[in-house]
């Protein structure tokens, strides 16, 4: 490990966001391009594929051919100021989620006090692009990123929590019917790197029961939106899966009105066994439930062929979602390497998605849109 890598990976310790302690122990020591799968995937342009749809090789034609959405995570400053940026997206995608403006900081930052302007312009950009938009997210409560304002954190009881809760998902969800066509309406609800249900304000004043309500209260704000649970590193630690595969259990069991189970799919640790993904969708879809990949995003490793083993890694795990009938989306946490989220956290120079920092496609771009269109 070089003396820079070193301390990239100890400076996104310090700033403690939790994603995995497990995937950035692997990251900082190897190098997380999933280069030990012997994945197959030809990162060459399938030229016969886009000729099967009018010569309309754009993820979104290959992906609505196959009844599959094809989505970005988005954020406002470059939507709101680079012309290649807002090209890039509505050209390739036909789903998008705000990666932070519609999280309950942003978009009720005070008790009596909302604030849609970033989700709003989300919303707008879908609409004037015949995009669907997946809600991210309406609960999320966590210990180390503020991901509740302090009036919630700091909620004296029960019946103050719950009052906000309500209002905070019937006000959000109704103002964007028909405009949000589906919901991650409770994101991480177990420890990042644990079993246990995590800790955060809502289990500790409300119990586990705050899940199934959160869903009920949206279903009744849009009976037609559709309402996802979303969690990270599943791909990763099994006993995880498992606890998770629980919950899922529970609440379908208690007939909750959950449609679908979103794998976040950030592949830090590298790529993960292709048969054991595909067997976790199905573990999902068997429960009667869609399934998506939701912030896919994977550094690229180094040596000469970073890029073409980073387009291998999508390729084996996109390929082992879609072999399931029900796994329905593949959504990316951003699509150009010029903005992501890992420049944050593990520091620059990890190139984790589909287009380089000139919005220029690289080979994952082929791959993904050869998986795309092996579905149909
Ligand atoms: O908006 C402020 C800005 O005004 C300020 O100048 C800047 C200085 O650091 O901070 C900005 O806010 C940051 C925000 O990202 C926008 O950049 C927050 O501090 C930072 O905590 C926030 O991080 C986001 C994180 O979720 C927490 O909400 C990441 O962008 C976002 O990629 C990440 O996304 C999460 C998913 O929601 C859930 N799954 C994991 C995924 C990756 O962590």
């Amino acid at each position: 490990m070089g003396g820079g890598r070193g301390l990239r990976c100890a400076r996104a310790w310090v700033h403690g966001f939790a994603l995995v302690v497990v995937m950035l122990a692997a990251a900082c020591s190897s190098g997380s391009d999933g280069s030990s799968t012997g994945a197959t995937a030809n990162p060459t342009p399938p030229v016969k594929e886009c000729g099967a749809h009018g010569g309309d090789c754009r993820l979104r034609a290959v992906a609505a051919a196959a009844d599959l959405r094809v989505g970005t995570a988005v954020q406002t400053g470059p939507l709101a100021d680079e012309a290649a940026y807002r090209g890039t997206v509505g050209r390739e995608f036909n789903s998008i989620t705000a990666e932070n403006d519609m999280k309950w900081p942003t978009i009720h930052p005070a008790a009596d006090r909302y604030d849609f302007a970033a989700a709003d312009a989300v919303v707008g950009f879908a609409a004037d692009h015949d995009m669907e938009v997946r809600g991210h997210t309406l609960l999320w409560g966590q210990t180390e990123y503020t991901t509740v304002p302090d009036y919630v954190a700091n909620a004296t009881g029960p019946d103050e929590l719950r009052a906000y809760v309500d209002d905070h998902i019937t006000t959000v969800v109704r103002r964007y019917r028909g405009r949000v066509q589906r919901w991650d309406v409770v994101n991480e609800p177990l420890d990042t790197v644990g079993t246990a249900m995590e800790n955060n304000v809502f289990l500790r004043l409300l119990g586990e029961g705050y899940i199934a309500d959160a869903f009920r209260t949206a279903h009744r704000a849009d009976p037609a939106a559709e309402l996802w649970l979303n969690e990270a590193v599943l791909e990763t630690l099994p006993a995880k899966a498992q606890a998770f595969a629980d919950l899922v259990t529970r609440l379908v069991a208690d007939k909750v009105p959950i449609d679908g189970i979103g794998l976040q799919t950030h592949l830090l640790a590298g790529v993960p066994d292709p048969v054991a993904f595909r067997a976790l969708v199905r573990r999902f879809a068997d429960l009667g439930l869609d399934v998506a990949i939701t912030e896919m995003d994977l550094p690229a490793g180094t040596g000469p062929d970073r890029l073409e083993r980073q387009a291998r890694g999508y390729a084996t795990t996109i390929g082992a979602c879609l072999a399931v009938p029900r796994c329905r989306e593949v959504t990316f946490w951003g699509f150009t390497d010029r903005h992501t989220w890992i420049d944050d956290f593990l520091g620059p120079g990890h190139d984790p998605l589909l287009f380089d920092r000139d919005y220029q496609p690289k080979p994952a771009y082929s791959a993904v849109r050869e998986q795309l269109a092996a579905r149909r």
